[in-house]
C-alpha cells in the first residue's frame, strides 16, 4: 500500500446545482480566484434584478457555455442620472433568487451599495466617443456608472465570459470598447433581444406600465418593423427612415420621443447614407417609463419572442 499523498491535490468539488448567495466582496473575490485557479470557468451575467425572460436567457446561455453561471444583482446608483428615481427601481429579491436558480445559476452575487461604493469613493471609468450618441446624450453620466460597476464586477468575479443583451445595444458597444482599451481577459457575448409576443422588448421598467400603456408600448416595435420593411424595399436614406419611425411612434398619442436614430452600428454616429448595415434605435417615454428598442437594418432579425402578456 502506498502512503504517497496524491499530487496535485484534487480540487474541492464545486456545487453547481444548489445556488449560493454571496454578498461579501472578499468572499466573492476569493471564490472567483479559487475557481479560476482550478480551471472552473465562470460565465458572468451582470444585472440589476427584477428578472424576466431576457435576463434568464442570458443565465441559461452562461450556464451552457461555462462550468458555472454567476449572476450579479446590484441596482447600481452611479448609472442613474439626475431626475431618475433609484428608489423606485423595481426590486423583488426572493422571486429573483428562485428564477436565477431555475435558470441554472450557481452563484448569485448581491453586494451591498455601501460595500461597492464605500465612503470616500472617487474613481470612475469614463467612456468617451461612443457615449456622444443615443442614450449617452439623453442620460449624461449613465455609461460612466455602467462602465465603472462592470469593471468592478469583472475584477471581483473573474469571468471567462460575460453576457449582455442586445436590448441595450449601446451598453454592449461601450463594454466591448472598455474590454479592448483595458486589455481585460474576458470575452463579451452579445445575446439576442427577447420580446413579448406582441413585440414589446422585455424590460424591468415595463413593470411601471399600466395594461393600456403596455399596449401602446408595442409602437416601438412597430416603428422598427416599419423601418425594416422600408429598408428591405431598398430605402437607403436614413432621414426617410427616421421620419417613418417618428410618424409611427406619434400614431400613439401617449408617446413622447426622446430620440429616433439611424446610426453606424459600430461607431454609433448618425448616418446620412446607409451602406450595408445601420442601427435603428429609439427611446421614448410612455407614461412613467422611458423605453428603448433597436434593430440592425441589413442583418436578419435575431430577436427572440417569448410568452408574455401585452
Ligand atoms: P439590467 O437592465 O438588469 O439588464 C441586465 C442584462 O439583461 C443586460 O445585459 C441587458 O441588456 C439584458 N436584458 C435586459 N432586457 C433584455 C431583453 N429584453 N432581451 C435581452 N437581454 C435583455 O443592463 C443592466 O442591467 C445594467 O446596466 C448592468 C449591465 C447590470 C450594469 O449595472
Amino acid at each position: 500500500m502506498s502512503n504517497a499523498i496524491p499530487y496535485p491535490l484534487a480540487p474541492t468539488p464545486f456545487p453547481k446545482d444548489v445556488m449560493q448567495i454571496i454578498s461579501d466582496l472578499s468572499e466573492m473575490h476569493a471564490l472567483a480566484c479559487r475557481l479560476r485557479r482550478e480551471g472552473i470557468s465562470i460565465g458572468l451575467v451582470p444585472t440589476m434584478g427584477a428578472f424576466h425572460e431576457g435576463h434568464l436567457s442570458l443565465m441559461r446561455r452562461a450556464r451552457a457555455e461555462n462550468d458555472v453561471c454567476l449572476t450579479s444583482l446590484f441596482v447600481n446608483p452611479t448609472q442613474f442620472v439626475r431626475g431618475e428615481d433609484l428608489s423606485r427601481y423595481p426590486r423583488d429579491p426572493e422571486a429573483d433568487a428562485r428564477m436565477a436558480e431555475g435558470a441554472g445559476c450557481s452563484i448569485l452575487f448581491v453586494p451591498e451599495t455601501e460595500a461597492v461604493y464605500p465612503e470616500g469613493f472617487a474613481t470612475y471609468v469614463e467612456p468617451t466617443r461612443l457615449t456622444d450618441h443615443l442614450c449617452g446624450l439623453s442620460r449624461p453620466g449613465h455609461f460612466r456608472g455602467v462602465a465603472t460597476v462592470v469593471l468592478m464586477l469583472f475584477e471581483l468575479t473573474r469571468p471567462v465570459r460575460a453576457y449582455f443583451g442586445r436590448k441595450d445595444y449601446q451598453q454592449i458597444k461601450v463594454i466591448e470598447r472598455m474590454v479592448k482599451d483595458f486589455h481585460l481577459p474576458v470575452e463579451i457575448v452579445p445575446m439576442p433581444l427577447v420580446r413579448e409576443s406582441g413585440g414589446l422588448a422585455m424590460s424591468s421598467r415595463n413593470r411601471y406600465l399600466s395594461t393600456e400603456e403596455r399596449r401602446s408600448a408595442t409602437v416601438l416595435f412597430r416603428a422598427l418593423q416599419a423601418a425594416r420593411s422600408r429598408f428591405e424595399a431598398g430605402e437607403r436614406n436614413p432621414a426617410t427612415i427616421r421620419d417613418l419611425m417618428r410618424d409611427t411612434l406619434l400614431s400613439e398619442p401617449q408617446t413622447v420621443i426622446d430620440y429616433v436614430s439611424v446610426s453606424h452600428p459600430e461607431t454609433l454616429e448618425e448616418l446620412d447614407r446607409i451602406e450595408e448595415r445601420a442601427l435603428a434605435a429609439l427611446a421614448v417615454r410612455i407614461g412613467p417609463a422611458r423605453l428603448i428598442d433597436n434593430t440592425v437594418l441589413g442583418e436578419p432579425m435575431a430577436d427572440v419572442f417569448a410568452e408574455g402578456a401585452v
